[in-house]
């Protein structure tokens, strides 16, 4: 099955840090620390690290194995393990086409904000309605949109290893050291260590279902989980390269971002708000209205406030590039295309696809869907519907259908499975069962049914 002409990353280091980039994203850092406040602090990190390493754990290894099994992306992948089975692949491959455009979308606001500290522009930046001005900015959104996107694809374009690779070996160490960087410097700021406190302290009164059912949603979007991405990484991954213990490299990197994120963002915000935590909001209005006025505030701001830009921007890149890599492979494998010619028909499609999320809350505001702007409507299908439904399928079909020797088997081939007992288990009856409670509760939570 696995193709011999296969681009492949060098070895486990390539790997890690490429699936590790693709997962470290925004969600790490503009809604863990949100949620993790509003949830409970300490107790929410408990519960997320407990399904991390054990829920998280089983669908990343799923999806790895079938990758490097079958050497194909998403579609591929499904199909030659059993051919009526495909449509769960076509499924998959729907997820990151949607995501990219208005993924990339974001990403350009925020090299817009790096350019601004970069360029003195704090003040400004800083300075009530200048986001809400920026994004309405009809074309000056859409061309940071552009240029987002289009460095995106010319690190795709340049290969499996000499694109993403290396582009991930680079950012992500930076990253890590950025970010530790400025967490350890905003707990320096008069009044942060309260928020510290309050970041890490269980809190059991504000523990419920719900915080379990918000650590579900929230790692299953962090991990990059349910749209074909570890599917197609898996297929670059060489056979001697020790699954299991790659994929706990993934989430501890994934886990520990998304904890420094924390430490960076609710300290600050709370020295900043004299202790106020609903000023940790989720979302846009976190980085982009509030932070920068937390910047403003601190001593050498302008340039804490780049770093972090920078620091979200490399996170937003390596997620963007698998976002593409993962929409290119299943072009390349389903129309045998070249690699090139498919790289420049995705940037273009997703180029179309992406101006109505840029232009959508200034004149595009008319044009919406079930009430939401089309950027949000795109993260609610995608993130809220279609990925818990694959993950079930994903899930059904490894558990009961193709059956967990499938995967099993491809972690042994570099030693013993030491987690094999509790993947099975999780695979084939706990997972499913948390799935269609995510699934459920979102989609309930979007028409205002039930709170998240
Ligand atoms: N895992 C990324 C994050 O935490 C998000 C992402 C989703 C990246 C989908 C790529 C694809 O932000």
């Amino acid at each position: 099955m696995a193709n011999e002409n296969r681009s492949s990353f060098t070895g486990k280091l390539g790997f890690v840090m490429a699936a590790a980039g693709s997962a470290v994203g925004l969600g790490n850092i503009w809604r863990f620390p949100y949620l993790a406040a509003k949830y409970g602090g300490g107790i929410f990190l408990l519960v997320y690290i407990i399904l991390a390493i054990t829920f998280g754990f089983a669908l990343m290894t799923a999806e790895i194995a079938i990758g490097r099994k079958t050497g194909l992306s998403a579609i591929g992948a499904f199909r030659s393990l059993n051919k009526k089975y495909s449509f769960i692949g076509y499924l998959a491959a729907i997820v990151p086409v949607i995501i990219l455009p208005y993924y990339s979308v974001i990403g350009g606001w925020v090299t817009k904000y790096l350019w601004a500290f970069m360029t003195g522009g704090m003040a400004q930046a800083a300075g009530d309605g200048y986001f809400l001005n920026f994004i309405g900015a009809s074309t000056e959104s859409v061309c940071w949109f552009f240029l987002f996107i289009a460095v995106t694809a010319l690190i795709v374009m340049c290969g499996v290893n000499k694109g993403i690779e290396k582009v991930s070996k680079v950012m992500m160490p930076i990253l890590i050291i950025l970010s530790i960087t400025i967490a350890i410097y905003s707990l320096f700021m008069p009044g942060a260590m309260a928020g510290f406190w309050y970041y890490i302290t269980p809190n059991f009164a504000n523990f419920s279902v719900t915080t379990v059912l918000a650590a579900m949603g929230q790692l299953f979007y962090s991990m990059s989980l349910a749209m074909g991405i570890m599917i197609t990484y898996g297929s670059y991954m060489k056979k001697d390269v020790n699954l299991e213990s790659s994929v706990s490299q993934i989430e501890f990197f994934d886990t520990g971002i998304a904890f420094i994120a924390g430490m960076m963002v609710v300290p600050a915000v709370f020295a900043f708000s004299g202790g106020d935590a609903s000023q940790i909001n989720a979302g846009p209005g976190l980085m982009f209205i509030t932070l920068p006025k937390v910047f403003q505030t601190m001593p050498f701001g302008g340039f804490v406030g780049g770093a972090f830009f920078l620091m979200v921007l490399f996170a937003a890149l390596t997620s963007s590039i698998s976002l593409m890599e993962t929409v290119v492979s299943i072009v390349c494998d389903k129309l045998k295309m070249k690699r090139l010619t498919a790289c420049v028909v995705v940037f273009v499609v997703s180029l179309l696809l992406g101006i109505p999320s840029a232009l959508g809350s200034n004149v595009w505001s008319w044009f919406k869907i079930i009430g939401m702007e089309f950027l949000d409507f795109c993260d609610f299908i995608s993130n809220s519907v279609i990925m818990p439904i694959v993950a079930l399928l994903t899930c059904i079909f490894i558990g009961y259908i193709v059956k967990p020797k499938i995967v099993t088997e491809e972690v042994e081939l570099t030693g013993p499975f030491k987690r094999k007992k509790l993947f099975e288990v999780m695979i084939k009856y706990v997972a499913p069962i948390f799935i269609v409670l995510i699934l459920v509760t979102s989609v309930m939570s979007a028409f205002g049914i039930f709170s998240i």
